[in-house]
């Protein structure tokens, strides 16, 4: 059976207003790098209570939410009528399985330091993008662990840009970028978040 990791913390997510205004920014560095239109179907790994997709949405066509957490799909669930795209949400756990479908964009915030082989993650987002596809994936640069209060499900204390880098360069991606996106102020300090592009 799969840990929902998010179960306690779904409900009270987006009352956190320093983390709304984060994710504000990652979906801003999002819409700056990413060349986007209604015509595009993408997908948002991890994208728990939609606080990313749900800025993102009026610029595609249609937007897979994909996410391991029943939790945070029924908050994005509440969402779906006034998004101003097409969204279907699909609970997987994407490190276990692929999805028979190619993707225009995947974008993904703050979910790779749930994941415990991101050279795995990598390939398999190459092999769910369409010829030319693009990645925007944005993730804490290294902390000392004090990001969450309690590290259940988290196999990176962030990560070395040149390491995570290095990782999709190896799953087959080109033209790859890595810059910082925003900052995360929780009660133990303020944490840097990196947004990494490339293409297929
Ligand atoms: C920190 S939250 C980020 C949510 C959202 N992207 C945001 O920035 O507000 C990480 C999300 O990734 C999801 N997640 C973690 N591991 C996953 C996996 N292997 N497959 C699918 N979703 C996963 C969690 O359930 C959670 O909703």
């Amino acid at each position: 059976m799969t840990i929902d990791h998010f179960q306690h913390k779904a409900e009270n997510y987006e009352q956190d207003r320093n983390k709304v205004n984060t994710v504000g920014h990652i979906a801003n560095a999002v819409l700056k790098y990413l060349k986007l239109d209604k015509t595009m179907q993408i997908m948002d790994f991890g994208s728990g209570t939609g606080l990313l997709l749900e800025k993102i949405a009026p610029f595609v066509g249609r937007i897979t939410a994909v996410d391991i957490s029943s939790s945070m799909n029924k908050i994005l669930e509440d969402k779906s009528d006034n998004l101003g795209c097409e969204l279907e949400i699909l609970e997987i756990d994407l490190s276990k399985s692929s999805l028979d479908k190619k993707f225009d964009r995947i974008i993904s915030s703050m979910t790779m330091h749930h994941i415990e082989d991101i050279q795995k993650m990598f390939k398999n987002f190459y092999s769910m993008l369409s010829d030319n596809g693009v990645i925007a994936i944005a993730d804490l640069d290294i902390e000392d662990g004090s990001f969450h209060t309690q590290n259940t499900g988290v196999y990176h204390f962030g990560f070395d840009r040149e390491t995570f880098l290095n990782a999709a360069k190896q799953a087959g991606f080109k033209n790859l970028n890595i810059v910082s996106a925003a900052s995360a102020v929780r009660p133990n300090g303020e944490y840097n978040i990196f947004i990494l592009t490339g293409n297929k």
